[in-house]
């Protein structure tokens, strides 16, 4: 399906529909994401301000299901089909293919590529990532409803930044985001996190949509 830009009034509705899905924090996270992807939007990719505000109101909406009805809406989908050989899902990022899952299920005008996809990598990204999905990526890490100092410093980093640095500052401030996530991490990195740090930190001209 073809990336379609929706009205302010279908994001209006769209706030209303994603609510029962999102606890009261995660809502305000959720609405603190768009706030965030606009921003960029408006800088990088303003034709696609609207289909990035979208898909930061969708990027949780697994968020408040178990680890079992997360992989039973992975199963559904056949999100794994995506996954390339993947052989396991963390639980701490199995919410990201479960959305996209949710996505296609219970939102399917909005079940573009992109927007799927966005949902789907939010969490670790992927080699190859576009400007569209890293958007998404790095406005739920630096939200400013996020307290970690990390989070506070690359989003001041950000504003500061990114209108003349444009691109450039988004891949540093996006490195910086995978550094900081691959310090904290107790256990095996999740492959996808891994690989998308090297596709960052190689250079690569990053596509701007799928
Ligand atoms: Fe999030």
């Amino acid at each position: 399906m073809e990336l379609r830009e929706p009205s302010e009034e279908e994001l209006s509705e769209l706030r209303e529909r994603v609510r029962p899905y999102l606890s009261d924090e995660r809502y305000a996270h959720t609405l603190s994401v768009e706030g965030e992807c606009a921003y960029m939007a408006k800088i990088l990719m303003p034709e696609h301000e609207h289909s990035l505000r979208a898909a930061a109101l969708l990027h949780d909406i697994a968020k408040k299901q178990t680890y079992e009805k997360q992989l039973n809406y992975i199963r559904e989908c056949d999100i794994l089909e995506m996954e390339k050989g993947k052989t396991r899902i963390i639980p701490a990022v199995a919410h990201a293919p479960a959305g996209a899952a949710m996505v296609t299920l219970h939102f399917p005008e909005y079940a573009c590529d992109d927007i799927v996809s966005a949902v789907r990598y939010h969490t670790t990204g992927h080699d190859g990532m576009t400007l569209f999905e890293a958007i998404v990526f790095l406005a739920d890490y630096i939200e400013p409803t996020r307290k970690y100092a990390e989070c506070r410093e690359l989003h001041d980093f950000v504003h500061e930044n990114l209108s003349c640095g444009g691109e450039r500052i988004l891949r540093r401030a996006l490195i910086r985001c995978i550094e900081n996530t691959l310090a904290h991490i107790d256990g095996e990195p999740d492959d996808d996190t891994v690989k998308t740090l090297n596709y960052l930190q190689s250079g690569e001209k990053m596509p701007r949509t799928l």
